[in-house]
């Protein structure tokens, strides 16, 4: 029930009306008796720093960021951690009595998703796509001791964040896809039904493990089954990136299955 001490939480972004985190989040607050709501705020790029400020004075307790702001949040933090440093961009901001904290967890997210399926460590990665979502991948892979080959439409992106992880830029995914273990979507690519390919998706083998940050069954995922391979979906890297935020505010350990089971054919 909404009472005059209910906490609010949300996500904001442009457009967000389709975001699925108010589904599971306030699954996650109800299951564990927590008194809050999570709502999304769509917000126009011209009103994004008066948002933020609005937030922080209405005492909202954390947002998640998305789409296009999670890189121009970070000039409004006042503690940011590590990763976000690095990444350059952050996911969640929590409000409190210091001020505006600013984490990644999309990273996290990545990780628990992949571990479900591979142990990255010693591993070969291409990663496609270099902006943000796969900043917060190429971390997440280094740190489990992957070697990583990098390929981005823009080949100056690709090499301007490439030392950052100690990824290797190559020209082609073809260049490499015959020795690498992990093929890594970050791109939007897929998203639209006709979307031209992004390599020769026949190229997939058995051996691959494929995973796309887009939550549904793209054709690079369709392919990579046809062809034996293990293919994943963004679906619980979503999932477990909000967990990490419920973490981050709450201070409680997330039910995950609840939140999971909340999205499911959705
Ligand atoms: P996100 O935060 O989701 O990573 P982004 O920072 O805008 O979003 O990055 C989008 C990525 O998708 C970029 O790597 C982009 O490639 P460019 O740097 O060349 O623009 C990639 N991308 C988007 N559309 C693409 C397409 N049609 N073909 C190949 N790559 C594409």
């Amino acid at each position: 029930m909404i009472r005059g001490d209910t906490e609010i939480y949300g996500v904001i972004g442009f457009p967000v009306k389709h975001s699925l985190s108010p589904v599971f989040q306030n699954e996650a607050f109800r299951s564990e008796g927590i008194n809050a709501v999570y709502v999304a705020f769509e917000v126009k790029p011209e009103d994004f720093e008066e948002a933020i400020k609005g937030l922080k004075a209405l005492n909202i307790k954390g947002v998640n960021v998305t789409l296009p702001y999670k890189e121009a949040v970070l000039k409004y933090a006042d503690i940011t951690s590590d990763d976000v440093k690095v990444i350059s961009s952050a996911n969640t901001l929590k409000f409190t009595s210091e001020g505006i904290e600013a984490y990644n967890t999309d990273w996290v997210g990545f990780l628990r998703s992949i571990k479900e399926h591979t142990d990255i460590k010693g591993k070969k990665a291409l990663v496609l796509g270099a902006g943000g979502a796969s900043r917060a991948i190429l971390f997440a892979l280094q740190r489990e001791g992957a070697n990583i080959y990098l390929w981005n439409r823009t080949k100056s992106k690709a090499e301007h964040i490439a030392p950052l992880f100690g990824a290797t830029v190559v020209d082609m995914p073809e260049d490499v896809i015959h020795e690498v273990d992990v093929i890594v979507n970050t791109t939007s690519v897929g998203l639209n039904e006709n979307d031209p390919p992004l390599f020769n998706y026949e190229k997939i083998n058995e051996k691959h493990v494929v995973f796309d940050v887009i939550y549904k069954e793209t054709d690079l995922l369709k392919t990579a089954k046809l062809r034996g391979a293990k293919a994943i979906d963004g679906l619980d890297m979503l999932v477990y990136q909000g967990a990490e935020s419920f973490r981050i505010w709450t201070g409680k350990e997330p039910p995950i299955k609840v939140m999971k089971k909340s999205v499911q054919g959705i």
